[in-house]
């Protein structure tokens, strides 16, 4: 088995240390068992993100298993579903989600998406008992870090209103062209680790001009270029893919610098496009 990818870790306000690169999974796209063993037996991954709304958990449990890898060894982010929000199903269903994992924590329970949905409840209201939930099962040491996804300045002021804990965490989208600084530099302003998903951009960044010519210029390729541009920005990155050549590419990260007027150069293809959600309508 291969030694751990000598990736590094970024510390958390709840006192554990996540690693800045991770392997993201999804429903859409496939699931890829082989891929996900490969990834954490030969690449070294030792971050895995997923979700109840993904429908893998339970897959994610086999793959974990037959890479021998020990538990404690692992970093696992899970998500809560907005079915699931409420104060009680909240419990349960941090429960459910270790159940299927197989595992007896979380290291990272996460509110997927701001909007509850609940009919003749306010969001805010939802979310701030979901969170009173969230910050209970962190006291209990079932969740080792809390946090939230695709909350927004606005979200994250409310919360700070009617909670307790800050999150340590917001997952929010964030690849060359959907660069979120305000929300970044807020987010640092309050010890809240910024992570990023979609990092190439669901493939769209892969074939900019710009992206493949500095690939060119750093003899890597374009998704690499993007995966190390986001951790030289400081961000927590989970790229994605059921294909075992690919996930090995896309941790060969850690061995060049982009240098800082290039850094410039992607920084500056931001033109705010979402290709995932865009929770700016959610109230
Ligand atoms: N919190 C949220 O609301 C939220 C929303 C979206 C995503 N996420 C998380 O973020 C993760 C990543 O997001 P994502 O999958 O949507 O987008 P992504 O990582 O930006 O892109 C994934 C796509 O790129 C392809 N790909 C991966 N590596 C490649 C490479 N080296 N060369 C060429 N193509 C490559 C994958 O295809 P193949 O699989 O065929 O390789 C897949 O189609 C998800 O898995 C999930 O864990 C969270």
């Amino acid at each position: 088995m291969a030694a751990a990818l000598s990736c590094p870790v970024l510390p958390l306000a709840s006192g554990c240390s996540v690693p800045v690169l991770g392997l993201g999974t999804s429903h859409q796209g496939g699931y890829s068992h082989d891929a996900v063993v490969h990834a954490i037996q030969n690449c070294g991954i030792r971050h895995i993100d997923t979700a109840k709304r993904y429908g893998c958990e339970s897959l994610l449990q086999k793959a974990i298993k037959e890479s021998g890898v020990k538990r404690e060894d692992l970093w696992l982010t899970t998500k809560l579903w907005y079915s699931d929000y409420g104060y009680e199903n909240t419990k349960k269903a941090c429960l459910e989600s270790c159940e299927r994992l197989g595992v007896e924590y979380l290291d990272l329970f996460l509110i997927h998406w701001p909007d509850a949905q609940v009919p003749g409840r306010s969001n805010r209201e939802v979310r701030a008992e979901t969170w009173r939930a969230m910050e209970e099962l962190y006291e209990k040491g079932l969740c080792r870090s809390i946090g939230v996804s695709n909350f927004l300045i606005s979200h994250l002021e409310q919360l700070k209103e009617d909670c307790v804990i800050t999150p340590h965490v917001d997952q929010v989208e964030y690849h060359p062209f959907q660069r979120p600084q305000e929300l970044v530099d807020y987010c640092r302003s309050r010890d809240i680790v910024f992570e990023g998903y979609c990092p190439l951009a669901k493939g769209e960044a892969l074939t900019h001009p710009s992206i493949v010519q500095l690939a060119k210029k750093y003899g890597r390729t374009p998704a690499q270029i993007c995966i190390r541009w986001s951790i030289q920005n400081g961000i927590v990155t989970i790229p994605k893919s059921t294909k075992a050549e690919r996930i090995e590419e896309n941790c060969k990260v850690f061995d060049f610098t982009i240098a800082e007027d290039d850094v410039e150069v992607l920084n500056g293809l931001h033109d705010g496009r979402h290709v995932s959600w865009d929770p700016s309508l959610v109230v």
